[in-house]
């Protein structure tokens, strides 16, 4: 039975009022990236990161999905087992869309995880307080739940599970600057690109030749406007 394997980033939000990474210079809601998102800023201030993310949990409770997040969630529905959605998003916008098997590889803004266990739970758009203790163990040593520069990605694991499990590839709103689509696209005899801009490949291999050259298809527009051409590459490609 076919599969299909997506790979979500940013883009795929920017329609529903939530800003991408490398379209603002390096900065992150007006924060520069590296400390706000790496193992050093951390040590070096968590007060202010955790800040920063009590911020940005409290930023997606008004926040609703865009027509891509609702077509990708029936997909899942329609397609059941079958569809491996794999998104670099940390907003729940997927499952607000009533998506259910979405894997968030960079981890998740509405989940706090314990240091000492290791354990994660929900604490939905509400601030980490100073001293707040660990549900499950007890520990007090609670940190956001987002994956930084400097720390492995646990969840990785499913990307080559997917590239060895699916016959086609998609890539929506992500520039590729951390998890390299084309390295993945070239595993891939049949492979669609959704974005509106066309971004050259971050490869020193590949260097100076634009990302949509590895891909079958090319869809050049915005997510949502991308959903109509996009079923019917998926429907024509299960059908085969
Ligand atoms: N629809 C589709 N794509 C879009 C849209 C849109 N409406 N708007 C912008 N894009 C494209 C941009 O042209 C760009 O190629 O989405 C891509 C977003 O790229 P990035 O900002 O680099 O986001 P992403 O690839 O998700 O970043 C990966 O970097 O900082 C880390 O952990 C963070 O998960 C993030 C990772």
């Amino acid at each position: 039975m076919k599969k299909i394997m997506i790979l979500s980033g940013a883009g795929l939000s920017a329609e529903s009022g939530i800003r991408t990474f490398r379209d603002h210079d390096g900065l992150w809601e007006n924060h520069d990236v590296m400390k706000v998102c790496s193992t050093q800023g951390w040590i070096a201030d968590r007060k202010g990161v955790t800040r920063f993310y009590n911020e940005r949990r409290a930023d997606i409770a008004s926040k609703e999905p865009n027509h891509a997040h609702k077509v990708l969630s029936q997909l899942e529905c329609e397609y059941r087992g079958r569809i491996v959605h794999l998104t670099q998003n940390i907003d729940n916008l997927m499952e607000k869309a009533g998506a259910k098997e979405v894997v968030h590889l960079h981890g998740t803004l509405t989940d706090l995880r314990c240091e000492a266990c290791l354990e994660t739970f929900d604490v939905g758009y509400a601030a980490q307080e100073p001293h707040m203790s660990c549900p499950h163990c007890g520990a007090k040593c609670i940190r956001h739940n987002v994956v930084m520069f400097g720390e492995a990605a646990p969840a990785y694991s499913h990307i080559y599970e997917a590239i060895r499990s699916s016959s086609l590839f998609i890539a929506i709103g992500t520039s590729g600057a951390v998890i390299d689509i084309v390295s993945i696209a070239k595993e891939f005899k049949h492979s669609v690109l959704i974005d509106p801009k066309r971004q050259e490949t971050v490869s020193i291999y590949d260097k100076h030749t634009y990302i949509d050259q590895y891909f079958e298809h090319f869809i050049a527009k915005k997510a949502s406007e991308a959903m109509d051409e996009l079923l019917a590459l998926i429907h024509a490609h299960m059908e085969d």
